[in-house]
């Protein structure tokens, strides 16, 4: 076997129109999944995997989400990849900030899970995105930090709930990965060089992730190779988690 067996498997992923989910439903699919593909702009989700099943869903519509679980096969794992980034303290966020980090990376996944729960069959795994600054405070990404905790929270919660149906649930807190998302905050940076030098730094093995690199955690926890592992949050960043 040259990587983490995920042939038979039906598999959702969301965000799969951009970043780490994008590059996640590649690799899924290369390893033998059937992979449904869901984001807001489905003209990005037909670039990621021509010919695959591609869903137009804001994750935090409840009547979207709602309509597309009535329609939706049973699955065996969902990787939820969607959120945003907004930057800001507490003080100078809007509350219209506050609300759309929470609606963007925590109601989204909450929905999912609570709407398409159902549909997961037994030996089915979940795996959430969260962020490794859902885990260690930094100052000024106050919303998305407070959301992405919330994730890590999700996920042990589900992990519980759904233990006795022999499903799993874990969730993956990446340090900083060249995506989109990121390419967007620099774009918005008085020193765009001196930031990606810092994020960059910001961890013992001095660089960034890679969108591969997540997929490939992903595709491990999806995977029967974990099976007895539920209920984590796994710090992805180079060993920052270990400096702090
Ligand atoms: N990049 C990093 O450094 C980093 C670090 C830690 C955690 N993360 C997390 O990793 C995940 C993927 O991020 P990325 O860096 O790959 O970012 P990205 O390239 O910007 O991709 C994010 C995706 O989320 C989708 N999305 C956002 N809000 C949505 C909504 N309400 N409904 C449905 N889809 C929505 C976007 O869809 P559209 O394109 O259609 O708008 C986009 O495809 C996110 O949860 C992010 O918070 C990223």
């Amino acid at each position: 076997m040259t990587g983490t067996e995920l042939t038979g498997k039906r598999l959702l992923v969301t965000g799969a129109g951009s970043g780490i989910g994008r590059v996640a439903a590649r690799l899924f699919q290369a390893r033998g999944a059937e992979v449904l593909l869901a984001g807001r702009r489905l003209d990005a989700l037909r670039e990621t995997l021509p010919g695959a099943v591609c869903v137009a869903l804001d994750h935090a519509d409840e009547a979207a989400v709602r309509a597309f679980a009535q329609t939706c096969p049973p699955l065996d794992g969902l990787f939820l990849a969607a959120g945003e980034l907004s930057t800001g303290s507490v003080e100078a966020s809007p509350v219209a900030v506050f609300d759309a980090m929470i609606a963007a990376n925590l109601r989204g996944p909450w929905l999912l899970a609570h709407h398409l729960g159902p549909l997961l069959k037994p030996g089915a795994s979940v795996v959430l995105v969260g962020s490794n600054i859902g885990l260690r405070a930094i100052p000024d990404s106050a919303a998305y930090s407070v959301a992405k905790a919330g994730v890590h929270m999700l996920a042990k919660v589900l992990a519980l709930e759904w233990a006795p149906r022999h499903i799993r649930c874990n969730a993956i807190a990446p340090g900083p990965v060249h995506t989109p998302m990121v390419a967007a905050r620099l774009a918005g940076s008085a020193d765009p060089a001196e930031d990606l030098a810092r994020l960059a730094g910001v961890n013992p093995l001095g660089r960034m992730g890679t969108e591969a690199e997540v997929a490939a955690l992903a595709a491990h926890l999806l995977s029967d190779e974990s099976a007895w592992t539920t209920g984590t949050v796994i710090p992805l960043d180079g060993g920052a988690d270990a400096v702090y």
